[in-house]
């Protein structure tokens, strides 16, 4: 039977993750799951019904009445509406670290997740792929930036894509983030005992990108898809 791989890219907001796991998808003919978004789209889905993200009990009353898709060319559809771009925005971003702190919502997220991952060879990111949506990941990375450097990058990726944004609202929303997500109780952003350590805070994408396949070829044998 053939074997099927899987990679978790696990790290802090804006550490450059998903645009890495795209091409490393791209060059080693993996399938690119972005968890975030999924948790990006049902805080859209919340703030659309005009409930209230901080409140658990109101946010909870959407499981199962949120359809998520993640489409091969990278759009996300929340109940049939693409909102890639929405996703993306300042109101999302700032709520999306309360509505991922819920449990009742991680385990829906998680369940759609393992299932996307079965019988497939897959790159996912992430906070919690490798210590728990994916235990048993054949390759664990932990991918780390200082704070400032990743306010930098995102501000600069928000202005190319047209997203309002300071680099000092960008700055105290990642810091926010970073605390919620590394504090809450179930699944909190760690790395796994067995994750290699990357920090880019002095590397570009592609020295990023260089090092992640090296680990690739070495670790699992895989070679680069020829395009
Ligand atoms: O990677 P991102 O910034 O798009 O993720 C958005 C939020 O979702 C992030 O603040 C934490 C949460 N998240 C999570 O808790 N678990 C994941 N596997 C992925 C994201």
């Amino acid at each position: 039977m053939k074997k099927h791989y899987s990679i978790a890219i696990d790290g802090p907001a804006a550490a450059g993750k998903s645009s890495v796991a795209k091409i490393l998808a791209k060059k080693f003919n993996l399938i690119y799951i972005d968890t975030g978004a999924m948790y990006r789209a049902f805080t859209y889905a919340v703030i659309k019904e005009k409930l209230n993200p901080k409140d658990e009990n109101e946010s909870c009353t959407l499981i199962g009445k949120v359809d998520i898709i993640l489409n091969k060319n990278g759009t996300v559809l929340c109940n049939g509406e693409d909102v890639s771009k929405k996703i993306r925005e300042f109101e999302v971003s700032s709520n999306v670290s309360y509505i991922s702190s819920y449990k009742d919502i991680r385990l829906e997220m998680v369940k759609l997740q393992r299932k996307m991952a079965e019988g497939n060879s897959v790159i996912m990111d992430g906070r919690d792929i490798g210590t728990y949506v994916l235990p048993n990941a054949d390759l664990k990375i932990y991918q780390i930036a200082e704070i400032e450097e990743r306010a930098k990058r995102r501000h600069l990726e928000n202005v190319e894509k047209n997203i309002d944004s300071t680099f000092d609202n960008v700055l105290n929303d990642l810091r926010n983030r970073d605390y919620i997500d590394s504090h809450r109780a179930f699944a909190p952003l760690k790395p796994a005992d067995d994750a290699i350590i990357l920090d880019t805070t002095h590397l570009n994408k592609n020295e990023v990108v260089e090092k992640i396949s090296s680990l690739i070829k070495e670790k699992l044998g895989l070679i680069e898809d020829e395009q």
